[in-house]
């Protein structure tokens, strides 16, 4: 299968724009800002290096060797058992689960744009009513919204590898850089940066426990986009200068500043109008806006920016998030990419219906299921399980199955011999360890 190649940075600057996104922006603030700080990100920080960069490494040497769709690179790669080891492919499907609700997600942050040139709710009341009415009651308008965010993803996949995902990441992704290290310089001159600092980088030890760790190690490889082979199927892709160490650290050295910028950037305007940062996952969407709106329009300037980004950086994820699909489908089954979005659009489009509906208080008691709505069901099935179980078959694949001589072969020519050791012990026996005991701890506790 021969698949279109990135140009080198097309390459960085695609894998990073599937890292970047809401969970770096929306979800890694309010993790922080609930778990006192400090000691969640030093974890954090730890796992992406130990555990997240290298699964990371792992899928792009996996996609690289085979370059092919994630299903015909498991069966390539396998030394025996090759018919059973293409089942592993079938975590690309968890892409469509994840899609669903991620779109939802963006959807809001489209809606929230918009509001954005008008004013701003100032009191936390207003904003609380606001988004929760949203969320609640005005199906109409997220409805509206999760189709503007559908449309924008599809059309960008529907453009193909080069033309699609590589231009707009080309654009987004700079712009998205811009805007938070503009918004970065801001913070820096108001009171509340210093706050902001030692919030995040001091850590607080009596503040860590199991649950903090377990909910860092489960952060760390969502935030990478690992664990359902977009890494693998964007290295596919990979050119055939790339040097694979540098690229993928250069991609987890960027998410994670990236995440730390937008921590910073937060938590100061937070803190410089003495809001309590532990606000959960409305934390952008009802506390950020009320600071926002203290500003006047210079503000609205600031809340424009800020959703813009975030819609940037989500929109970037979500086309990484079917790619893999679109690939499997387009190489076995020689579906253009167009009859192939369409099968998988329409899928993701019925899920995404049913999560969105499931929030709106006429239509909740129709999708509960369990006591849990179908829109808390993907996520958890997908961040909680898929993942996860993806996450630990690729380490096992890469550790146990490849034969190792294989897999230096692969990764000469970028490390040292000590550093490859230290990686593939990692892989080996650190990632899939660490991972199971997150995995069993989710599900329950
Ligand atoms: N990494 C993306 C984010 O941080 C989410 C994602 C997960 C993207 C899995 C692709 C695959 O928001």
């Amino acid at each position: 299968m021969n698949v279109a190649r990135f140009s080198r940075i097309g390459f960085i600057l695609a894998a990073a724009g599937s890292a970047v996104g809401l969970g770096n922006i929306w979800k890694f603030p309010y993790m922080t800002g609930e778990s006192g700080g400090g000691a969640f990100v030093l974890i954090y920080l730890l796992t992406i290096t130990f555990i997240g960069l290298s699964l990371f490494i792992a899928e792009v040497i996996m996609g690289k060797a085979s370059r092919n769709d994630a299903v015909s690179t498991f069966e390539e790669l396998a030394p025996r058992n090759k018919g059973l080891w293409k089942y592993a492919g079938f975590m690309i499907f968890t892409g469509m689960l994840i899609l669903s609700f991620y779109l939802i997600v963006i959807g809001w942050i489209l809606k929230y744009v918009f509001l954005s040139f008008t004013t701003l709710p100032s009191s936390g009341d207003a904003a609380g009513a606001l988004f929760g009415g949203m969320i609640s009651s005005d199906a109409f308008t997220q409805f509206a919204f999760f189709n503007l965010a559908f449309f924008i993803t599809i059309w960008i996949v529907t453009r193909g590898i080069k033309k699609g995902i590589e231009r707009v990441n080309l654009i987004l992704m700079p712009i998205l850089i811009l805007i938070l290290v503009a918004l970065f310089f801001y913070a820096m001159s108001l009171d509340g940066f210093g706050k902001a600092l030692e919030f995040l980088f001091l850590p607080n030890w009596d503040k860590i426990d199991a649950t903090i760790i377990l909910k860092a190690v489960g952060h760390a490889f969502f935030t990478l986009s690992l664990g359902m082979g977009t890494i693998m199927t964007y290295a596919a892709s990979l050119p055939k200068e790339a040097n694979i160490a540098k690229a993928s650290a250069s991609v987890a050295i960027l998410d994670t500043a990236i995440a730390l910028i937008a921590g910073v950037v937060i938590f100061s305007f937070m803190f410089n109008a003495g809001q309590n940062p532990a606000g959960g996952p409305g934390l952008v969407f009802i506390s950020l806006p009320t600071v926002f709106a203290s500003f006047g329009s210079l503000g609205n300037i600031f809340a424009i920016s800020f959703f813009v980004a975030l819609a940037f950086a989500g929109i970037t994820s979500a086309v990484s998030i079917i790619e893999p699909t679109v690939l499997y489908m387009t190489s076995r089954f020689k579906y253009s990419r167009f009859k192939a979005l369409l099968i998988l659009g329409t899928i993701t489009y019925i899920l995404g219906v049913m999560a969105l509906f499931s929030n709106v208080k006429d239509y909740a008691s129709y999708l509960t299921f369990g006591g849990k709505g179908f829109f808390d069901i993907l996520d958890f099935t997908s961040s909680s399980i898929l993942l996860p179980l993806g996450g630990i078959i690729i380490s096992i694949f890469v550790g146990f199955v490849m034969q190792k001589e294989r897999v230096y072969s692969l990764l000469k020519e970028s490390m040292s011999k000590n550093v490859f050791n230290l990686w593939y012990y990692c892989v080996k026996y650190l990632t899939p360890v660490a991972i199971l005991i997150v995995m069993i701890n989710k599900i329950f506790y």
